[in-house]
């Protein structure tokens, strides 16, 4: 298990940092099953990932939809969206700039988005939609450290958090943070198990449950 990191600097990014943020979270997520699914062809992957990237990034960046975190070396990021009210559909212009950025692999990334969206709890809370670490400094408590420090903000007004874990180590590091996990997503055509989880707010009496989930219809951050 990784030690904290007690000299980790939490800030939150403005549009200047994105770059390199964006490099961050292309290597971060380069490998992996969910990588491995959506665009399976290696030689395209890092443009297409730094394209969808950057889309995701600027929606982050942009504060009237989320909070982007990240350290004083740039080398982690956390993109945070408050969910505490009802949200409104999605921009017809978010298809658009979706299959812009993914060019023949939109069907996945379309899909993969509609699955988050259909099972999303819809009890108030913060949505971890990405968290990144640089590969080159992984498993050293900067991941930890950049989501104790807004689960610290989340406690102090008693919200409870809900992520997507793509794997069982980050399963295990989220379970380690708080969260219990919920019924998992099986993406289709062979695609990885996603982790569905849930933090419940500080103050609880009694254990959190995972909050009931109906598939509803489709809208964005
Ligand atoms: C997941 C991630 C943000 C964690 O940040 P970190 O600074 O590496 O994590 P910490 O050092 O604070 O904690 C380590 C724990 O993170 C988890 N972890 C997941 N992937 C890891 C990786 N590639 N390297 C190190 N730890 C990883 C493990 O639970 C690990 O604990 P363990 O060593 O006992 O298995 C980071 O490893 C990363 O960017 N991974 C690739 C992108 C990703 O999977 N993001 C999350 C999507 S749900």
């Amino acid at each position: 298990m990784t030690a904290p990191s007690t000299s980790v600097t939490i800030r939150r990014a403005a549009p200047n940092d994105a770059d390199r943020l964006v490099s961050v979270l292309v290597e971060a997520f380069f490998d992996g099953p969910v990588a491995d699914w959506l665009v399976p062809d290696h030689d395209d992957r890092r443009a297409v990932y730094h394209r969808y990237f950057t889309l995701a990034l600027r929606h982050g960046l942009d504060h009237g939809h989320g909070h982007v975190d990240t350290t004083a070396d740039r080398s982690a990021v956390a993109i945070w969206y408050p969910r505490t009210e009802p949200r409104p559909s999605a921009p017809p212009e978010h298809q658009a700039a979706l299959e812009a950025a993914t060019g023949p692999y939109a069907p996945k990334f379309t899909l993969l988005e509609a699955m988050f969206d259909a099972f999303h709890p819809r009890e108030p809370h913060h949505y971890l939609a990405y968290v990144a670490v640089d590969p080159s400094g992984q498993g050293r408590g900067v991941g930890t450290a950049l989501l104790d420090s807004y689960h610290r903000r989340l406690d102090a007004l008693g919200l409870p958090a809900y992520l997507e874990a793509s794997n069982m180590r980050n399963r295990r590091l989220y379970l380690r943070l708080g969260y219990r996990a919920g019924p998992p997503l099986l993406l289709p055509t062979s695609g990885p198990t996603i982790w569905r989880m849930w933090r419940g707010p500080a103050g609880a009496t009694g254990p959190t449950v995972f909050p009931a989930t109906e598939p509803q219809p489709r809208r964005r951050a």
